[in-house]
C-alpha cells in the first residue's frame, strides 16, 4: 500500500500514533483475521466506563512521599507542561488508542503490586512496590518528553534512577539488556483483549543505557505519586529517546543477555524499532521528525538531537555500526 507522507506540521496526532501499523499489510491480514474481535471493540472499550473495582478507589498508601527534592542537575528552558495536560493527554494502549483514557485507567488497582527482579541477577527476588520505594532515593527531574507522534511536553517526574534499580538487582557478568514488562489483566485494561497486540507492553534497553545517570523509575509528577493513566505505580522515563520506549505499569525487571524485541518493534520494526533515539534528521518513514509541537500553546519548535540530551548520552553509541539508531 502507497501512502503518502505528510509534512510533520501537517499531521494531526491521530495521524501519527504508532496504531498507524494497521497500514502495514501483514498487520492488515491479522486485523481482518482477528473480525470478530474488532466487531466487539465498541462493547469492549465501553466496557472501560464502568466505576472503578473498590480495590481501585483505595488512596495511594505511597501519598506522603511527595513531594521530594527536585535534582537541579537537569535544567531545561521550557516552561513546564500543564498538570492538567500531562494528566489528560495520554497513550496508554492498555485502556485503549485515544489520548483521553484517563478515566479508564482508574480501574487499575495499585496494591498489591508486586515487581519482580531475574533473569541474570545473583539471586532473582519479587518485592512489594512499597518495599522498593521504602530502598529507592527519591528525587524530582524536570525532563523533557518528546512523542514519536511529534509532540512534546515538559515533565516533572518524581522517581529514582534506574541504576539504583539495577545495584539493586545485582546482576550477573553476561547480562547485557534490561527488559521491562508492563502488567496484563485484560479484566481491567480492555485493550490488552485486542489480540493483535504482543500483550503485555515490553520495552528494552541496554545496560550501558539503563545505569546511564539520565534513565529514571518516575513513580510520581508534580509533586504527588503517579496517576494510573500516567503509568503507577512505575514507568520509565528515558528522555533521550521516543516516549513509546518509556513503558507504564511495570512490573518485571528481567535482565538478558539477549535484546528484547519491544512493543511497537514486534508491530513495526520499521517505523519503531529497538533504539528509538530522538533525532531531527531521520524522518519517520510516514511524517518528518524536525520539529515537534509543544502541547499547551508552545507553538512548534525544531527537534534537537538526543532531545537535547546529548550531552549525557551520546557517547553511548560510539562504535555501533548497522544499526538504525534514530528508528
Ligand atoms: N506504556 C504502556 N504500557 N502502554 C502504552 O501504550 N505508550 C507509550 C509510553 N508508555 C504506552 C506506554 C507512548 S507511545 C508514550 S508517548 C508515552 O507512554 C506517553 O506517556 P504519557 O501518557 O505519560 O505522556
Amino acid at each position: 500500500m502507497l501512502l503518502k507522507s505528510p509534512k510533520g506540521w501537517e499531521l494531526p496526532d491521530s495521524a501519527a500514533t504508532p496504531e498507524n501499523f494497521f497500514h502495514d499489510r501483514r498487520r492488515l491480514a491479522k486485523l481482518i483475521a482477528a473480525g470478530p474481535v474488532l466487531a466487539a471493540m465498541p462493547a469492549l472499550l465501553a466496557s472501560c466506563e464502568e466505576a472503578p473495582p473498590r480495590t481501585a478507589q483505595l488512596p495511594d498508601p505511597s501519598a506522603s512521599l511527595y513531594p521530594v527534592k527536585r535534582n537541579p542537575r537537569y535544567v531545561i528552558d521550557r516552561k513546564l507542561t500543564t498538570e492538567a495536560m500531562a494528566t489528560g493527554y495520554n497513550n496508554y494502549y492498555e485502556f485503549g488508542s485515544s489520548k483521553n483514557i484517563s478515566a479508564k485507567a482508574q480501574r487499575l488497582s495499585l496494591r498489591p503490586w508486586i515487581v519482580k527482579i531475574d533473569g541474570l541477577v545473583e539471586k532473582p527476588f519479587e518485592i512489594a512496590i512499597d518495599d522498593l520505594l521504602a530502598k529507592m532515593p527519591l528525587e524530582e527531574r524536570v525532563y523533557r518528553h518528546r512523542c514519536v507522534e511529534a509532540w512534546s511536553m515538559t515533565v516533572p517526574w518524581s522517581g529514582f534512577a534506574l541504576k539504583s534499580l539495577v545495584d539493586l538487582a545485582r546482576p550477573l557478568s553476561k547480562a547485557r539488556y534490561l527488559k521491562m514488562t508492563s502488567f496484563q489483566d485484560p479484566e481491567t485494561a480492555p485493550g490488552q483483549k485486542a489480540s493483535w497486540y504482543p500483550w503485555p507492553y515490553v520495552e528494552g534497553l541496554t545496560l550501558a543505557e539503563a545505569t546511564n545517570e539520565l534513565a529514571f523509575i518516575a513513580t510520581g509528577i508534580y509533586g504527588k505519586p503517579m496517576p494510573k493513566q500516567n503509568g503507577a505505580p512505575l514507568r520509565l522515563a528515558v528522555p533521550w529517546k521516543y516516549g513509546f520506549k518509556s513503558t507504564k505499569g511495570i512490573v518485571r525487571f528481567e535482565f538478558t543477555d539477549k535484546r528484547p524485541v519491544s512493543f511497537w518493534e514486534e508491530i513495526q520494526a520499521r517505523e519503531y524499532g529497538f533504539w528509538a533515539n530522538v533525532n531531527p534528521a531521520v524522518s519517520h518513514p510516514r511524517w518528518s521528525q524536525a520539529t515537534e509541537r509543544v502541547l499547551g500553546g508552545g507553538g512548534r519548535v525544531p527537534t534537537q538531537i538526543y532531545n537535547g540530551y546529548g550531552e549525557f548520552v551520546a557517547d553511548l553509541y560510539d562504535g555501533i555500526k548497522g544499526e538504525n539508531l534514530f528508528m
